[in-house]
């Protein structure tokens, strides 16, 4: 409710264009799709492309309070993997897995405005329709054409859109915790052997109820709130 829904034929990205309003002070709850962008961003300073048509690119943009930040991402991961697909797993903490491979991104950034404890939370998506070039990639990816053939952009939001709405304000009143058994189900890390960016290695075993990665290793159980997280080859 009370969500302004706009589509861009072109646009640099959604998530900058969302950033600029909120800091110039423009901070009402929007959706902003694009047909195309022309510098799409992903996480790490890394780039996000896409054929016009090949992906589904929007941001959705908020005042957002919650007492806890950290398991926003795994709930719109959840959201969203829940209204298209029964077999889309969750690669903790951003990315939508099929069978191993990516299907879709989420990077989360947030902008500060006045009064001073509010924040405006830009949550951008990007999920890959066609199967995009593997070419330089470590992993090949994956295109929701494989579960959902024919499906469009604009169908494609129409079908996750609503639930993403509802899940973000569920969060925002009611934290991580009640969406934990629902993400643990799809969990794809679990059981896994993985290596994390500070060094760690051990196996997936879950998430904490704040939506931190839970981690069997040599010494003991972690607890990872901040990290890259690799799967090692078996
Ligand atoms: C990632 O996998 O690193 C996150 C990718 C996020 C891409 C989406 S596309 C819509 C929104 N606008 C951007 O510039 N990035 C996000």
């Amino acid at each position: 409710p009370g969500f302004a829904v706009e589509v861009a034929d072109e646009i640099d990205s959604t998530n900058s264009e969302l950033m600029r309003r909120a800091r110039a002070g423009d901070t009402a709850p929007v959706l902003l799709a694009a047909l195309s962008q022309t510098a799409g961003r992903g996480r790490l300073g890394r780039s996000w492309a896409s054929a016009p048509g090949d992906s589904l690119t929007f941001s959705l943009g908020l005042p957002l309070a919650p007492r806890d930040w950290s398991g926003l991402s795994l709930v719109v991961g959840l959201s969203l993997a829940e209204s298209l697909h029964p077999r889309i797993r969750l690669k903790w903490p951003n990315d939508l897995w099929l069978d191993g491979r990516k299907l879709a991104g989420i990077l989360i950034e947030t902008a500060s405005f006045p009064p001073q404890s509010a924040r405006y939370a830009v949550v951008g998506i990007g999920i890959n329709l066609r199967r995009p070039d593997a070419d330089g990639l470590s992993t090949p990816p994956a295109g929701l054409e494989e579960l959902l053939p024919g499906l469009t952009a604009a169908a494609a939001l129409a079908r996750v859109a609503p639930p993403l709405v509802a899940s973000v304000k569920a969060f925002e009143s009611a934290g991580f915790e009640p969406f934990r058994p629902a993400f643990e189900a799809r969990d794809a890390l679990r059981g896994l052997r993985l290596r994390l960016s500070d060094g760690t290695e051990g196996t997936g075993a879950g998430v904490s109820q704040d939506g931190g990665l839970l981690v069997h290793t040599a010494t003991g159980p972690a607890c990872i709130t901040s990290s890259e997280v690799s799967v090692r080859p078996a």
